[in-house]
């Protein structure tokens, strides 16, 4: 299967210029495959949050907490939406011509690239000096929780911490989105050099030909990349055992009881009011 596309610069020298859309079909397939594995693991694992009588016996001892706990305020959620619409424009811009429906897309993909462009720059900046920074990110103190939940995946009983605010999972997740993000959009904006829009006038040679085909070739890996994740996103967002995160997503808050079911409090402090603050020790 071929990887990548190849052409002549007019030096006759041969240089990589696109991805193949190849793996844009294996990135969909992977998606798909991930989304009906997982589904049908689902059926036979056990479930994963706080027993029944342990979560009565906490929301007895947690008379303090508020009965609605805010998880995402309403800045978070105005971000989420925009760059979710931004990344669905993008996604079908730039692949519905791959699979055949034909229409000058590239306007409204750069437009829904400036908006990603401008809603992650806003989310950096909100993430880092208004929320809770580290509670998404992962490091080497996560490995034990990380073999717990593995064996636990593994159907065995393994004592240790509920998650914090975001489980393990998720924060694998974000860090994917992250690197394939970050790499889509640098390459995104430098991309637009090369095509004619109102903001500027177009330089296509900015760089070599060499060096705009590794840049088109990282947008590609990058942007098929998020075909698979999308899907995997969206697909444990309809799950009905997630409903409720989504749910948080829409409204901004969770029930006491769904806090103290899939969370550990002392990793995810909640303060009187339903604000969340930062666990013990952490700066
Ligand atoms: C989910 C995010 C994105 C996906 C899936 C995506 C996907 C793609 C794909 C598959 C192409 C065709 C590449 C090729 O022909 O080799 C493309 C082209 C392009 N993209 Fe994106 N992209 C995304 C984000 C962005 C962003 C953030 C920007 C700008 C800020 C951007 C600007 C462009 C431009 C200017 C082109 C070139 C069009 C041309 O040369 O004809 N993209 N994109």
């Amino acid at each position: 299967m071929d990887l990548l596309k190849w052409g002549r610069s007019p030096w006759g020298e041969w240089v990589m210029t696109h991805v193949s859309w190849n793996l844009f079909w294996a990135s969909l397939f992977a998606g798909i495959l991930f989304f009906v594995a997982h589904a049908s693991y689902m059926l036979f694992s056990a479930h994963r949050k706080r027993a029944s009588a342990e979560t009565d016996a906490l929301e007895a001892a947690r008379k303090d907490l508020p009965a609605k706990i805010e998880r995402h305020n309403l800045t978070a959620r105005l971000f989420h939406w925009v760059m979710a619409a931004a990344m669905f424009v993008l996604l079908f811009t730039a692949f519905l011509p791959v699979v055949g429906v034909k229409f000058a897309w590239v306007r409204w993909h750069w437009i829904a690239g400036l908006v990603l462009t401008g809603s992650i720059l806003f989310h950096i900046v909100h993430a880092s000096f208004f929320l809770d920074f580290w509670s998404i990110w992962v490091g080497p103190k996560d490995i034990p929780e990380f073999k717990a939940e593995l064996l636990r995946e593994f159907g065995h009983d393994v004592p240790g911490p509920k998650p914090g605010k975001y489980p393990l999972g998720n924060r694998l997740y974000h860090l994917a989105q992250v690197v394939a993000g970050l790499l889509v959009i640098i390459t995104g904006v430098l991309m637009m050099s090369r095509i004619r829009t109102p903001l500027f006038t177009r330089n296509p040679y900015l760089f070599s030909d060499a060096a705009w085909g590794v840049t088109y070739v990282g947008h590609g890996l990058a942007g098929v990349g998020m075909v698979g994740l999308v899907i995997a996103h969206v697909y444990f967002a309809v799950r009905p055992d997630k409903w409720w995160i989504t749910k948080s997503m829409i409204f901004g808050w969770i029930t006491r009881r769904q806090y103290l079911e899939h969370h550990e409090p002392t990793r995810w402090r909640v303060v009187g009011g339903g604000s969340t603050a930062k666990p013990a020790g952490q700066a």
